[in-house]
């Protein structure tokens, strides 16, 4: 396979622990030569196309704590997901030139083992789209919503960091199942497009206006249910406003993330109690088994202008760790994908 023999490696790899905040100085960049050996059955040589930068990658960044997420070791590539091309083969089914979508690492080159699955990539869908549209947060924004908060029609739904990938395709599907939407964000832009292009009812801003107290008046009959991909405070000021039956969906708590501490409990246990809340924590890899569905339906709204999407592409490798830390100062405006190669076209002609 041409272009899998001795290359330059690019990668990015964990220099050291961070120390609450993360700094890019966590990161260091080495270019590595790839020099593949034969591949055993049901192994594949990827070269990584584009990467998704996902919030809870910054979880693994910390040492193991026997938590059931994963820890990258020190000096190793940092662990994504991404979207890559199949650059040699001995998998059935997988051949050479296919494009799938993989637990990948920041490098150019990705060894997959046998028992490592990927997923191809339909012809007709872009890996933008792969990774975004129809990727990981538009699954979790379909899972976690309908099977695990299940709304109703004239309910009142608040989504946290609804400017973002997730919370976005949340907040839309909670319009298209007839609720009443409030999004919570960082910033008067994204509740302007919240309001404006996504069309929720009332969109606050955590950081300029007072959350308890919008949170009273928006929701004068508490709230049905509170899709939470923050935790600590905001997840508070929704836990004590939740309506009689209310459904709490535990998606995320980013708000802790980056930091050294564990995220926050609730307090005040009782209201939950006579409210008779449910509090639901889920992965999205729990519902896999009824992807082609969701994907069904993200595609017909897609299609129909029901649904719209924000992608925030960057492009060049060398992007990765800088774009990665802008999903905690909340630059990023939507789903944040970077591209390995610097222009739109990559080596081996469009990126698609
Ligand atoms: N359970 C699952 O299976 C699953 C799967 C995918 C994602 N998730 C979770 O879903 C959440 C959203 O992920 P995403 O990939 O869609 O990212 P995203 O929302 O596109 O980007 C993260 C956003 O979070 C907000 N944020 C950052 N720090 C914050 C803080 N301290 N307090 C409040 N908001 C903060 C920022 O927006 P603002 O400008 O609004 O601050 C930022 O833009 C994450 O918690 C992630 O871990 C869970």
């Amino acid at each position: 396979v041409k272009e899998a023999m001795t290359e330059t490696n690019r990668q990015w790899i964990l220099n050291r622990r961070p120390a609450g905040r993360l700094s890019i100085d966590d990161f260091a960049y080495r270019e590595t030569e790839w020099v593949p050996r034969p591949l055993r059955p049901g192994e594949l040589i990827l070269r990584n196309r584009m990467f998704l930068c996902m919030p809870t990658m910054r979880n693994w960044l910390d040492a193991p704590t026997g938590a059931l997420y994963p820890s990258v070791a020190i000096d190793s590539p940092i662990m994504a997901l991404g979207a890559a091309e199949v650059a040699a083969s001995e998998r059935e089914g997988v051949p050479v030139g296919a494009r799938v979508t993989a637990t990948i690492h920041w490098q150019d080159y990705q060894l997959v083992h046998a028992a490592q699955p990927v997923q191809l990539i339909p012809d007709s869908v872009s890996y933008t789209d792969a990774l975004g549209g129809i990727g990981i947060n538009a699954l979790t924004a379909y899972f976690g919503l309908l099977c695990v908060g299940k709304p109703k029609r004239g309910e009142t739904l608040v989504v946290s960091a609804a400017g973002g990938s997730t919370g976005s395709i949340v907040a839309q599907i909670g319009k298209l199942k007839g609720c009443r939407v409030i999004g919570i964000a960082g910033t008067d832009a994204k509740c302007k497009w919240l309001m404006d292009q996504c069309r929720i009812d009332a969109a606050l801003n955590y950081k300029t206006e007072n959350v308890e107290r919008r949170l009273s008046e928006l929701c004068p009959r508490g709230i049905d249910v509170y899709y939470d991909n923050v935790g600590g405070a905001i997840l508070q000021a929704a836990a004590d406003r939740m309506a009689k039956f209310g459904r709490i969906v535990l998606c995320g708590q980013i708000a802790s993330y980056d930091t050294d501490r564990p995220s926050d409990g609730l307090r005040n246990m009782m209201r939950l109690i006579y409210g008779s809340v449910t509090i639901h924590g889920f992965l999205v890899g729990d519902f896999m088994k009824e992807k082609n569905v969701a994907v069904e339906a993200l595609t017909a709204w897609l299609k129909a202008g029901a649904l719209i999407l924000r992608q925030d592409v960057r492009f060049g490798f060398k992007q990765l760790p800088a774009s990665f830390l802008d999903l905690f100062s909340g630059t990023n405006t939507g789903t944040l994908l970077v591209a390995a190669d610097e222009s739109a076209s990559g080596k081996t002609g469009k990126l698609q």
